[in-house]
């Protein structure tokens, strides 16, 4: 079957199972294209708490569709590919977490929400990359612990007083971009705007002309009056780049940036999983509890500008 043709399926699938398909900025294009809200993770994050729809199917990576349990528990929520994980929020464990706690003075922890439900659970509020800033800063503490990413602490830390404490975690896609390869795009395409996703190391922050999430990052790109842009995070954002600014050129700032886990799920998998309301994501009571309470806060502080 052809991709149209599956995303008819799909469609019709969603429609019968009175189902939304969220799908995260990074998928594959078809995904993209099939799903009723593309973004990023604080805008999905809104949409699962406020849809009234009576299924979910999440495309995204593990993490992800347990946010969206936490938030709507009483809603069925399917991922198509189990085996999407997210290798950075596999760096922190409740158990770590818990130890770290009790060797340091007591203070908030913010938790990106790349982090298991577990995680989450011992955590006083989760952030995304669009709000990270704002969260740090509306928290009654000189000094706060971070987890898991350490790229988008100290990021964080240059926009706020307070002291951070960095947990050793990263994204290994954005990790691995250096300043060199930011350098070659930049000689390659002189005068085109560098945009950064802030899980990048500072060395190559420091070289962006902007720091955004990836929705921020689409967005930037309507509004800004520059024809050009490099693009500093994961490959599959380039499809809703083009697609709101087609006059408008982009440019991936290295070949290497593709996350596989975000490119597990196929259009198959979503009508596999629609027809046979197959992989559902279910966080226990006992987790999901503690852990709604650092989501919530989180949107709370998002929803209400
Ligand atoms: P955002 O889309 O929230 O910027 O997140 C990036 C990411 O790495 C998600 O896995
Ligand atoms: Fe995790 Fe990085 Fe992949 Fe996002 S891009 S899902 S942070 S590994």
């Amino acid at each position: 079957m052809g991709n149209v043709d599956l995303k008819n399926k799909v469609r019709g699938l969603l429609k019968k199972r009175k189902a939304i398909m969220l799908a995260h900025n990074y998928q594959r294009p078809e995904i993209q294209d099939a799903a009723d809200l593309c973004g990023d993770s604080l805008e999905l994050s809104i949409k699962a708490a406020q849809t009234d729809a009576e299924v979910i199917v999440f495309c995204g990576v593990h993490f992800m569709a347990e946010t969206a349990s936490i938030l709507s528990p009483e809603k069925t929520v399917l991922q198509p590919r189990m085996d999407a994980g997210c290798p950075m929020a596999d760096m922190v464990t409740p158990e770590a977490l818990l130890k770290k706690l009790d060797e340091i003075s007591p203070m908030p922890v913010v938790t990106y929400v790349n982090s298991t439900a577990a995680v989450k659970a011992l955590s006083t509020i989760c952030c995304t990359s669009a709000n990270v800033v704002k969260v740090v800063n509306s928290l009654d503490a000189d000094e706060i612990l971070m987890v898991p990413d350490k790229n988008l602490a100290k990021y964080a830390s240059l926009h706020t007083k307070k002291k951070l404490h960095f947990w050793d975690g990263y994204c290994p896609i954005h990790n691995m971009l250096t300043p060199e390869t930011v350098l070659l795009a930049k000689e390659k395409h002189p005068g085109a705007v560098f945009m950064a996703h802030p899980e990048c190391r500072p060395e190559v922050l420091e070289l962006a002309d902007f720091v955004l999430s990836t929705s921020g990052m689409i967005r930037h790109a309507v509004e800004s009056e520059n024809k050009s842009f490099i693009v500093g995070t994961e490959a599959g954002i380039l499809h809703q780049l083009k697609k709101a600014n087609p006059s408008k050129r982009f440019y991936p700032v290295s070949p290497e940036m593709e996350c596989s886990d975000m490119k597990k799920i196929t259009l198959e998998d979503v009508a596999v999983s629609l027809e046979n309301m197959e992989g559902e994501v279910k966080v226990p009571g006992k987790i999901r509890i503690p852990a709604k309470e650092a989501v919530r806060r989180m949107l709370d502080l998002s929803i209400s500008k």
